[in-house]
């Protein structure tokens, strides 16, 4: 995808407003959405793009847009992965490659702050494919993260050739629990 749309995709996600913080996107790939995420970052904020396709990660900038990027080769379903407190995780087009999307997301809690954000980028179907081997769904998203305790806005639906199913992007959050006298999500 070229980058413009991406950084379209990603609009009205409101990272900016948090500030300078801390990213990781997992499965960058050649980094066509870590630019479209630094592009809307507050400057001086730092993203880690893993994937475990050396080639791809050298097409990547070190900065963008005042943010710093630094690439990492690697598995990114290992959990002793060489980054922690992030602020935000992007997956664009990769968690479609997550057999227990649950426990997964459950793992990365592990590597984040309180502020917890995601930005997912995913085919709009439920057929799986070579391609596309546990796909995921905005009705899937959608459960998987508010089981977890979280919001979802879908920002963007676009069409794609893939199947005739769109391409969608959804900004997550921390739910907000505003009974005080209930226990945190
Ligand atoms: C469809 S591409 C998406 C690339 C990029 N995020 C984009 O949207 O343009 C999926 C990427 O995820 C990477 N990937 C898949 N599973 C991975 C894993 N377990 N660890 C690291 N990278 C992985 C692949 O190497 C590939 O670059």
């Amino acid at each position: 995808m070229r980058i413009r749309d991406a950084i379209e995709m990603l609009a009205d996600s409101g990272v900016e407003a948090l500030g300078p913080t801390t990213w990781a996107d997992l499965g960058c790939g050649g980094g066509a959405f870590t630019l479209a995420l630094a592009a809307w970052l507050a400057a001086g904020s730092t993203i880690h793009a893993m994937d475990r396709d050396g080639a791809a990660l050298r097409k990547i900038p070190s900065a963008y847009n005042g943010v710093r990027i630094t690439t990492h080769r690697g598995d990114f379903t290992n959990p002793t992965g060489p980054f922690a407190d992030l602020d935000g995780i992007l997956m664009a087009n990769s968690l479609h490659y997550v057999a227990d999307q649950a426990a997964f997301i459950h793992a990365c809690e592990a590597r984040m702050t309180s502020r917890r954000h995601f930005l997912v980028v995913e085919y709009d179907t439920t057929e799986a494919s070579r391609w596309l081997p546990y796909p995921v769904s905005q009705i899937r998203l959608t459960g998987l993260f508010e089981r977890a305790g979280y919001s979802i806005t879908v920002l963007r639906s676009r069409p794609s050739i893939y199947r005739r199913a769109s391409l969608y992007a959804a900004v997550i959050a921390p739910s907000l629990n505003l009974c005080g006298a209930c226990p945190d999500p």
